[in-house]
């Protein structure tokens, strides 16, 4: 069994091994922190695109979905704050040239002081990071490396450079010759919920939504992650799944808890193990935000964000009417108890949570991965087994003819007619069936139905279920019913 330290380069191999995961552009080594999912990979990530878009517009009253473009108006990104804002503070090392985020570099000293017992060391450097991030207290940050004797993991040197901003927002011209004119220059959006803002009132008056309302969104961002690591976890071309939720000034704080607990619920439905989360209240904000946690997941690498609910004020649509000259305004004409008259015309305050596909992706891989040793006294044997919430699984039922021929084929293939247009399946006669459902456990299909002789004469298959191996023999008619109850 693989342990922590190794389970998460067990899982990338994995995913390469099994399509799931390729480096971006492999002939050509790759390009780092960019990643394209592959053949089983692309299935699993919609899978988990539409349990989550599914849960959050059609199981709503009162969220609806769009699809905003990724260029946008360059005055969006001036009114979001993100030209002015979105940095990260980073450190050089002046021997090496590597340039390092600060928080990283220090979350890693402090990893390395817990691995190596110094808890409290750990504990207190985080700590004092925290505060002095809060306050962008970069002199303080510098003597906090300092003072800890953090080195460069390239040069083994403590020659740094002064702390400096860095925006994090790709740029590129539009229309005219790169370069030309300061105002052809357009922004690979950092975020999807720019592209809900700026549409709110078209939603609003089109939908007749009526507040409280969300607007949900699928989409790639991109960031220049400078230091772009962790596999999936931190890439600089990315999918993030953002709802924007729409309500009355001064009730923000207990939708901010609303979405904080329901967020955590959407998670734990798919059956994670509630001990791998917990919440993390931030002390430094985002420029836009009054208050904000993210939810953490317990990867091979420790705890880290996977979900992030923000409560964003007016802040946004505050500062496009401002930038557009256009009215982001609603009527409110519920009656205020406090002044017996309609609450009239007011910018909504947000609610927003936002989670990235990747790094949800990574979660459910982190969660599924199991090395299983199945060797008894007489003989070795082992398998890996990807233990996917059927909702998830790229593949549901594996339909596995025992031999190829005798005509167990056709009625496999005949299986595979009947249920291939209510779920992906698989056909595969190829190797002995023990290597077809190791095959299958690898890519985590819940389901494989082996045909055989007996199938022959009294139309009976046997049904395998993943987790448990245990196999039971059913009638042919009731295993679209039993995959089908199981989703
Ligand atoms: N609209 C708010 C927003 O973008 P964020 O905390 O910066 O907030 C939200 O990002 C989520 O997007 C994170 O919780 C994370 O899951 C994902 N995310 C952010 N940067 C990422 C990156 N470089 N690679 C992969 N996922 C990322």
């Amino acid at each position: 069994m693989a342990n922590d330290s190794n389970k998460f380069q067990a899982i990338i191999s994995h995913c390469k091994e099994y399509g799931f995961i390729f480096p971006s552009s492999e002939i050509y080594d790759g390009l780092q922190a960019v990643y394209d999912y592959g053949q089983m990979g692309s299935e699993l990530k919609k899978n988990i695109k539409d349990y989550w878009w599914k849960s959050m517009t059609q199981l709503q009253d009162n969220i609806v979905g769009i699809d905003a473009a990724i260029f946008m108006h360059p005055t969006v990104w001036k009114a979001s704050g993100h030209i002015d804002n979105f940095n990260d503070p980073m450190i050089d090392n002046k021997d090496s040239n590597k340039r390092y985020r600060v928080d990283h570099l220090i979350e890693g000293f402090a990893e390395e002081q817990s691995a190596m017992g110094n808890e409290q060391l750990a504990n207190d450097v985080l700590a004092t990071m925290e505060v002095m991030l809060a306050k962008d207290d970069f002199a303080g940050l510098k003597k906090l490396i300092e003072d800890n004797n953090i080195k460069c993991a390239i040069s083994g040197t403590r020659n740094w450079s002064d702390i400096r901003q860095f925006n994090l927002m790709f740029s590129t011209q539009i229309g005219s010759v790169a370069g030309e004119e300061e105002n052809s220059i357009v922004y690979l959006r950092p975020e999807t919920a720019q592209g809900i803002f700026v549409n709110f009132l078209n939603v609003q008056k089109t939908g007749r939504m009526k507040i409280p309302f969300g607007i949900a969104q699928t989409g790639k961002a991109f960031r220049n992650e400078i230091v772009a690591r962790q596999f999936i976890f931190r890439m600089r071309e990315f999918e993030q799944m953002e709802m924007q939720f729409f309500v009355r000034p001064g009730t923000e704080g207990e939708w901010y808890q609303y979405w904080k607990k329901t967020r955590l619920e959407w998670h734990l439905s798919l059956g994670f193990d509630p001990a791998k989360f917990r919440y993390h209240d931030h002390l430094k904000l985002a420029h836009y935000a009054k208050e904000a946690c993210d939810i953490e997941f317990e990867f091979p690498i420790g705890f880290k964000e996977v979900e992030g609910i923000h409560s964003r004020t007016d802040f946004d649509l505050k500062q496009h009417q401002e930038f557009s000259k256009k009215k982001l305004q609603y009527f409110d004409n519920d009656i205020d108890p406090v002044t017996g008259k309609p609450f009239g015309n007011y910018i909504p305050y947000v609610v927003e949570t936002s989670i990235g596909l990747d790094r949800m992706f990574l979660l459910v891989m982190s969660s599924a991965y199991e090395e299983q040793d199945l060797g008894t006294a007489e003989r070795a044997d082992s398998r890996v087994v990807l233990k996917l919430p059927n909702q998830l699984a790229p593949v549901k039922l594996a339909i596995l003819p025992l031999v190829k021929k005798d005509g167990l084929p056709e009625i496999a293939k005949k299986i595979m007619d009947d249920c291939r247009s209510s779920f992906r399946c698989f056909y595969e006669e190829k190797d002995t069936i023990g290597k077809r459902y190791r095959r299958m456990d690898a890519i985590g299909t819940p389901f494989c139905v082996t045909v055989d002789q007996q199938t022959k004469e009294d139309n009976t298959v046997t049904i395998r279920h993943r987790d448990s191996m245990e196999q039971e023999r059913v009638g042919i008619e009731k295993i679209k019913e039993i995959v089908q109850a199981s989703l």
